[in-house]
């Protein structure tokens, strides 16, 4: 579907908020992505990103520009049109319970987490970057949580994991490299928890197998369609 991008806000040196128009976008529900082809200059395949926000007539997305496929889309200007299909993947329609359960997001992460944070709800989150890099975006959207960085500046020093038996809860719901959704299994030690996998994709709708992940009873689930939304405690992370 054809969506014009509305707005573009350069939040860091390589992270931007770009706003399409709503086209054809039927019910969003957290959890869910959509995938771009810029359609301007040279051709590229398309690119899947969390839907960070929505409104009626628009959809956003938080992209780090770390690639071709990334850049050709944060280099678009604004009234310039792009392919979006949206929304894709399963969305988790469970209420949440946001006194027991724990948002932990590592750098991009924070795109896949956002949209499970309804507005005006008090979340426990934890935001963690390597050396700061995403400073910028936990001010500018002035994220309400313990944020923490491996290196750099600031004064919460550490990796997210260190910091999560500092919170009560229940369930933790985790977006961020693999490593990190590994190291929160062993935290949620037996608690529910659902891992929001950003695993690399081809096709999006469920047709090549490029995004299976393995669960511990041996079978494997398509991130792009039986996600990404998926149990954490079952998957194997190699
Ligand atoms: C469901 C889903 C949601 C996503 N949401 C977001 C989002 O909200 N914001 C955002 O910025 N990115 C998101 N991503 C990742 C984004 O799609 C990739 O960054 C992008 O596909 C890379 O494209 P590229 O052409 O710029 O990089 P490429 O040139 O293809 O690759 C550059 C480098 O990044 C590596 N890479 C590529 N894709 C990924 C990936 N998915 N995870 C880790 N490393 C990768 C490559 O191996 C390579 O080393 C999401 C991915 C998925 C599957
Ligand atoms: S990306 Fe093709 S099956 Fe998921």
């Amino acid at each position: 579907m054809k969506s014009i991008l509305l707005n573009k806000k350069a939040i860091s040196e390589n992270l931007a908020l770009m706003t399409f128009s709503r086209e054809g976008c039927e019910k969003i529900l957290p959890g869910q992505f959509l995938s771009i082809r810029q359609t301007a200059g040279e051709k590229i395949l398309r690119r899947p990103f969390s839907i960070f926000g929505f409104d009626d007539k628009s959809v956003s997305v938080l992209i780090k520009a770390i690639g071709r496929g990334t850049e050709s889309i944060t280099d678009m200007n604004e009234g310039e049109s792009a392919d979006i299909l949206c929304p894709l993947g399963k969305g988790f329609e469970e209420k949440i319970d946001y006194d027991r359960t724990l948002f932990v997001a590592g750098g991009i992460g924070i795109a896949g987490i956002n949209s499970f944070i309804a507005k005006g709800k008090k979340a426990k989150m934890i935001f963690g970057d390597r050396e700061g890099e995403f400073s910028a975006a936990a001010d500018y959207f002035s994220i309400d949580c313990l944020y923490v960085s491996e290196k750099g500046k600031n004064p919460n020093r550490g990796r997210v994991t260190e910091f999560i038996d500092g919170f009560e809860f229940d369930a933790i719901i985790a977006c961020g490299p693999k490593a990190m959704l590994r190291a929160v299994k062993e935290k949620a030690n037996g608690r529910r928890y659902l891992a929001v996998c950003e695993e690399i994709m081809a096709c999006g709708v469920g047709l090549c197998n490029g995004c299976a992940v393995k669960y511990d009873d041996n079978t494997f689930k398509k991130v792009c369609i039986d996600g990404p939304v998926l149990d954490g405690n079952r998957i194997i992370y190699d």
